[in-house]
């Protein structure tokens, strides 16, 4: 009996190790990724149909090429964000109602697949504008994951990822907890060794993370996302802080010649308070610092972690200001050797020459960074 119950524990043992590695060694095959963005475009449908009409297939088949010229860019994995929640019903037992964004998403991923590239299929935006009741109780989560699970079972577990919930807002740590366990478990018990990546409350911050304890499952990739400074990569967003959107000509970094002045509708707001510690927000060794936090975790936790999204709104920031901030974080990613995807290829955060669909030169000496750093440590 003893020799079976420490056979046992063994078993158990080399399983978690096990397990461990596959996680780790799938993040490192990871590398440099891009976020495609566009099937989480909800609000391009109409309300009335609860977004699920967003999807235009002419929008779908401009997207192909794009695969091949991430792969070219020398890009190693898409995460591609996905507003599955916008095909389902509303009612238990949440069956899909379209079938066109469906089929868009396995276009994404076969895309991403024939480019040899790693794909995240990320449950994006389940949430909408937070305006339709019911869209993300944990019954309707699970749901939604058992089908999303059962269509991507039988790809490749070592170049498919499942990514639970984009940015959770407005649930407490404990209750997202609670319902990323139980997707958790969905997931498991349908697609055992595909690697899940989850990130934390508070839409999925860094400061979420380093807070948090890990799950149960030992094949799991941790996410956060790293927008900071936030008023230089949001300046001029017109769908997050009060200020914001009147918000143009934040330098990066910080210069006593450039100085920011404070639109009206910022003054008082949460907006203001990052003007004032923009110097020291904007500092490189503050910007490495905050990502060697998140390396601390991973490593004191011995679990893999992936920056999802980094970047900045392009509209009113210089190309050269937008250079320099993402080399600090490339070079910083690079050196701390983190796993990585830019918000985003085509859309507003890209980077291109403004006007063009060419990657500027400062912004591929950025992304060079990367793995000049990894290399060199
Ligand atoms: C959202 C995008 C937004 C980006 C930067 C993403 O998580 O889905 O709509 O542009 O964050 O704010």
């Amino acid at each position: 009996m003893k020799s079976l119950i420490a056979g046992l524990i063994l078993l158990l043992a080399l399983q978690t190790v096990f397990a461990h590695s596959v996680a780790h060694h799938r993040a490192e095959k990871m590398g440099l990724g891009m976020n495609v963005s566009y099937l989480d475009n909800y609000w391009n449908g109409s309300k009335e149909k609860r977004f699920a009409d967003f999807v235009k297939m002419s929008e779908v088949s401009k997207r192909r090429q794009m695969f091949a010229d991430i792969a070219k860019a020398g890009f190693k994995t898409v995460r591609v964000p996905i507003c599955f929640s916008a095909w389902a019903s509303l009612t238990a037992p949440y069956d899909w109602e379209t079938k066109e964004g469906l089929e868009a998403a396995d276009l994404f991923v076969k895309w991403a697949l024939e480019n040899n590239l790693h794909v995240i299929i990320d449950n994006h935006h389940p949430e909408f504008d937070n305006t339709i009741a019911g869209a993300v109780t944990t019954e309707r989560m699970v749901a939604l994951w058992k089908r999303i699970a059962e269509r991507y079972k039988n790809t490749d577990p070592e170049k498919v990822f499942f990514e639970l919930r984009n940015e959770p807002r407005d649930i407490k740590a404990d209750e997202w907890r609670a319902q990323a366990g139980a997707l958790i478990k969905t997931v498991r018990a349908v697609a055992p060794n595909h690697t899940l990546i989850v990130g934390f409350h508070d839409w999925n911050s860094r400061t979420a993370l380093i807070e948090s304890t890990l799950f149960a499952d030992s094949n799991i990739i941790y996410t956060f996302h790293y927008y900071d400074p936030f008023i230089f990569t949001h300046q001029g967003a017109t769908w997050s802080s009060e200020g914001l959107p009147e918000l143009k000509g934040v330098p990066f970094p910080w210069s006593k010649e450039r100085a920011i002045e404070t639109p009206a509708t910022a003054k008082g707001k949460w907006t203001e308070s990052l003007i004032k510690s923009y110097e020291k927000d904007s500092n490189a060794e503050k910007m490495f610092a905050d990502l060697k936090a998140a390396k601390d975790w991973s490593e004191k936790n011995k679990v893999p972690i992936f920056l999802g999204e980094f970047g900045s709104y392009g509209k009113n920031p210089t190309t050269e200001d937008r250079c320099r901030h993402a080399a600090v974080v490339y070079s910083a990613l690079g050196k701390l050797k983190i796993p990585n995807a830019w918000w985003e290829w085509d859309g507003s955060f890209n980077m291109f020459e403004k006007g063009t669909n060419r990657i500027a030169d400062c912004m591929r000496k950025a992304v060079d960074s990367y793995d000049v750093e990894a290399r060199t440590k």
